[in-house]
């Protein structure tokens, strides 16, 4: 039995929360949260749980760390706080505790990440003979274990095309999502803050890099390139309405580039409402959402990944995924050596154990 805490009950910390109070083989020691109308609640209330676990959430990160749990599950957003999340995350790996996290994305490929969060996290896991492991499903699976799955089925490879395309429409995140896309935005605003230079390339670049260690070839440059879409009509959805004039939706790619062609892309496609962009692509079938792999080699062979839910919005599926990406490596990485776990590292069979569980 693992002893968890839960740090943060948002999108995808509300649901990493349910898998660990549900799963018999994980026990839920912990809760952070840092909105004052979740300070003082039950778990259970801030997942949409019934029964009481009498574990109440806190913020306070030092009686958290005297926990002395296992692992902390790190949903908190760390992108926008990049300082306090790597004080708060880097806590608990000098105290022993180890850390997953969906949070702080550029760590999903820690190989190829910088070195002002790399050394911190380092020194921390080395303080604390403790492990961090980062992932999600984009960036994550979409551009990992998806990639690895669909080479594994080939004999050659040409090239590597990995899309997301998803309507975020139904994503009731404006504040944070909307704004650091710029949805809503006429091209006169100021630029927003993902198409700054070198942003999408920070956020997706290290899974290129990663592929391309992965294949043993060397690429002649990772770029970035991106467009926005404005509308001509009024778009009115949960995430926000969108005036004319307003920009709802936008294509954007990191590119590994050898011999002047790409042949590792990464790309998003992202609307709001199917009635943005009808000149791009849509997910196939009537889908809300696809993330997809395309490889070119002998044979060709292309993986459309759907997430969905009987009551919840695609998005928030994403976001159970999400979770799962790193709730399932818990047992794993409480067992692995001290430092930074690549998905590289983590044997994908590993993760299924414990899943099959029954709500008691
Ligand atoms: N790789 C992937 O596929 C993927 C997918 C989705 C999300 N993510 C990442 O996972 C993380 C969580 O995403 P999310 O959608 O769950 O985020 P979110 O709902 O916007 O925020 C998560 C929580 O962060 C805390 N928070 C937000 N702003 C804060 C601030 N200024 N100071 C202190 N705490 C703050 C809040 O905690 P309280 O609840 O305690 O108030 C909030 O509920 C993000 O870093 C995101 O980039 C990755």
């Amino acid at each position: 039995m693992r002893r968890v805490i839960q740090f943060s009950t948002g999108n995808v910390g509300r649901h990493s929360l349910q898998a660990i109070i549900g799963r018999p083989d994980l026990e839920l020691v912990g809760v952070h949260a840092s909105g004052p109308d979740k300070i003082g609640r039950d778990a259970s209330e801030l997942c949409g749980l019934d029964t009481p676990t009498g574990v109440i959430a806190t913020d306070d990160v030092d009686a958290l760390v005297g926990l002395g749990a296992d692992c902390v599950v790190y949903t908190s957003r760390g992108e926008t706080r990049p300082m306090e999340a790597i004080d708060q995350m880097t806590k608990f790996l000098s105290a022993g505790t180890n850390v997953v996290a969906t949070s702080m994305v550029w760590l999903v490929a820690p190989r190829y990440a910088d070195e002002w969060l790399l050394g911190p996290m380092q020194k921390a896991c080395e303080a604390g003979d403790s492990s961090l492991y980062v992932n999600g499903i984009d960036p994550g699976f979409s551009g990992d274990t998806l990639v690895h799955s669909a080479v594994s089925l080939t004999t050659r490879v040409d090239s590597i095309f990995v899309q997301e395309i998803f309507d975020y429409g139904n994503y009731d995140d404006a504040e944070f999502t909307g704004v650091s896309m710029g949805f809503g935005m006429t091209p006169d605003d100021e630029t927003p803050l993902a198409f700054l230079p070198g942003v999408i390339m920070s956020m997706w670049g290290g899974q290129v890099r990663s592929l391309a260690g992965n294949l043993g070839i060397e690429l002649d440059e990772v770029r970035e390139r991106s467009e926005r879409w404005y509308t001509k009509e009024r778009i009115d959805c949960t995430m926000m309405t969108v005036e004319p004039g307003g920009m709802a939706a936008v294509r954007f790619a990191t590119e590994g580039v050898r011999d002047g062609v790409p042949v590792i892309t990464l790309e998003h496609v992202t609307r709001l409402t199917n009635a943005a962009a009808p000149e791009w692509e849509y997910p196939p079938d009537g889908h809300t959402g696809v993330h997809r792999v395309i490889v070119e080699g002998e044979p060709r062979v292309e993986i459309n990944t759907h997430v969905s839910h009987p009551l919840l919005d695609s998005t928030d599926a994403g976001c159970i995924s999400t979770a799962g990406r790193v709730v399932n490596a818990i047992d794993w990485v409480c067992n692995a050596p001290k430092g930074l776990i690549s998905v590289d590292d983590i044997p994908q069979s590993a993760t299924m154990r414990g899943l099959m569980w029954t709500s008691p």
